[in-house]
Formats: C-alpha cells, structure tokens, sequence
C-alpha cells in the first residue's frame, strides 16, 4: 500500500489509471469506513482512499481542531483491508491558494445545513477536488451521511462526472447505535444514552411504515422523548427519498433524518422507510 501525501505523488502513482475505487474520508477510520473498502474491492479494481479532514465543511466552534488524527493506525487498518493507495495530504496540499473556489450544492441550507451553514459547500469542494485528483470509476459513500450522499449524486450527476456511487448501509453498533468517529467523544454515560436516537428514528419509521401521515406530529413526538432524555435536538424530519424535501402526497419511500447534541457531541442517523 503506497502512502501518499502530495498531489505530484498520487499523479505518479496512478499514472492514468481511471479505473479505480475510491473512498475518501476524515480519517478516524472504523467498521464503517472498512465496510466502505470492501464495497470499492467488489469493484475488482485499485483501491484508493484519502485521509484529510477538511477545514472548509467545519464551521466556528465546531469540533475541527479536536476531530481524532490517527493516520497511523488508519494505514494500518486501509493495509489490512486490501486498500492500494492512500492519500493523506495537508490543507496546505489541498488549498494552497488563499482564496479558494467553493461549490453551492443545493439543499446546502436544508436540515445539517440549516445548523452547520458552509458545512455542505465544504463537502462539495472537497469532494469534487479529491474528484479531480483520482479522477475514479467509482466513489463509495456511507448512507449513515444521508444529506451528504444526496448532495454529492448531485454533483456527480450535475457536473455528468464518469463516476459510478456506491452506497454502503449504515455499520452499526449491536445497540444499534450508528458508528461514526464522533461516538468516541462520548462519556460513558453519554454512550449508554446514545442509542436512543436509533430507537426514536425507528419508532418514526415504523408510525409511518403503519400508515400515518401526520410528519409533524411523528417528528414532534420523536424530538421530544430526545428532550426529555437531556439531548438538545437539532432536527427530526420525515423527507422524501427522492427530492430530500417534506413528503409530497403519493409519495411512499421516505426517509426519517435526525440530528441532535447529547452533551459536547452531534450525533445524526436515518431510516428509510416505506409509507404504509
Ligand atoms: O464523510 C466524510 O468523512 C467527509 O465529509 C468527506 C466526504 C470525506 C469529505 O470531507
């Protein structure tokens, strides 16, 4: 596996190739991020992963100068998992110009975005430089991200970029908790509280899986049994699968996305569901 920290060293060592599978990341890697690999592999093509957290989609006061930094413990894992290429290279590498260029994907200010304005233009950016650089045949993205993934089929389809996306389910923890780098900020307490937020998503699907149509007070009752369990709740919403706005009449295949703080930590997570 080559490690790789400059845009020159990656043109080297794809030499052209455009066949590859790519997964790019923050880094922090987990069960997640491997089942993401293992979904590149299946593409019987080189797999590429980029390790960089990303200042642009991190707004004031948020959690990018603590996000966890364990590069060498990440190669260690991308080794052991069959991954060729890894970059990892530094904001300097990424933006080395002072003003950077940055992307308005539509539903920026939607749901995550109304909390974490700029967050989206971020991913975009980013996404579409490491687009760039790999230049791959494929790109493999976690669901857990829901908002993340609809934005950026967008910008794969908007920009008609040759990349195929490849969607990988959500890991989960056995207490259903989804996996995400951030559960490590996590007091034990607030490890055992998390949790809930899959149970409230879940019970949503489920009132909706049963036929009921009133979103708002599905949405409401979820945010409060979060409140009430001491998490401070960004959003509960029930959208619609294709458009990620509020549910149209006739429209059956949902999804229910939920963000909310529990202490220091944002935790988000979804289910799609199927109005009954
Ligand atoms: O999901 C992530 O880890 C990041 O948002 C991504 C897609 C690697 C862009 O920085």
């Amino acid at each position: 596996m080559h490690l790789i920290h400059s845009v020159a060293e990656l043109r080297t060592a794809l030499n052209g190739q455009r066949e590859t599978a790519f997964v790019p990341t923050m880094g922090n890697l987990h069960s997640g991020h491997i089942s993401l690999i293992e979904l590149a592999r299946g593409k019987g093509r080189p797999v590429v992963a980029s390790i960089f957290v990303n200042p642009l989609q991190f707004g004031a006061g948020e959690d990018f100068s603590r996000y966890p930094r364990t590069l060498d413990a990440d190669c260690a894992r991308l080794r052991a998992a069959g991954c060729d290429i890894v970059f990892a290279p530094d904001a300097r590498e990424m933006y080395p110009e002072p003003q950077t260029y940055s992307m308005q994907p539509p539903l920026a200010d939607q749901l995550c975005g109304a909390y974490r304005p700029g967050h989206f233009q971020g991913v975009a950016t980013v996404v579409l430089k490491l687009f760039n650089l790999v230049q791959p045949r494929y790109a493999a993205f976690g669901k857990k991200d829901y908002q993340q993934l609809f934005i950026l089929k967008g910008l794969v389809r908007q920009f008609n970029l040759p990349i195929e996306m490849l969607e990988g389910e959500t890991g989960r923890a056995e207490d259903g908790l989804a996996l995400s780098s951030r559960n490590g900020y996590l007091s034990p307490e607030e490890r055992a509280e998390a949790p809930r937020l899959y149970r409230v998503l879940r019970a949503a699907a489920q009132r909706i899986e049963s036929g009921e149509t009133d979103f708002t007070t599905i949405e409401q009752a979820a945010a409060e049994e979060l409140t009430r369990n001491g998490w401070r709740v960004d959003y509960v919403s029930a959208r619609g699968q294709a458009t990620l706005l509020p549910p149209q009449a006739n429209e059956t295949d949902l999804v229910v996305l939920a963000a909310a703080h529990l202490g220091r930590t944002r935790l988000i997570d979804n289910i799609e569901c199927r109005l009954g």
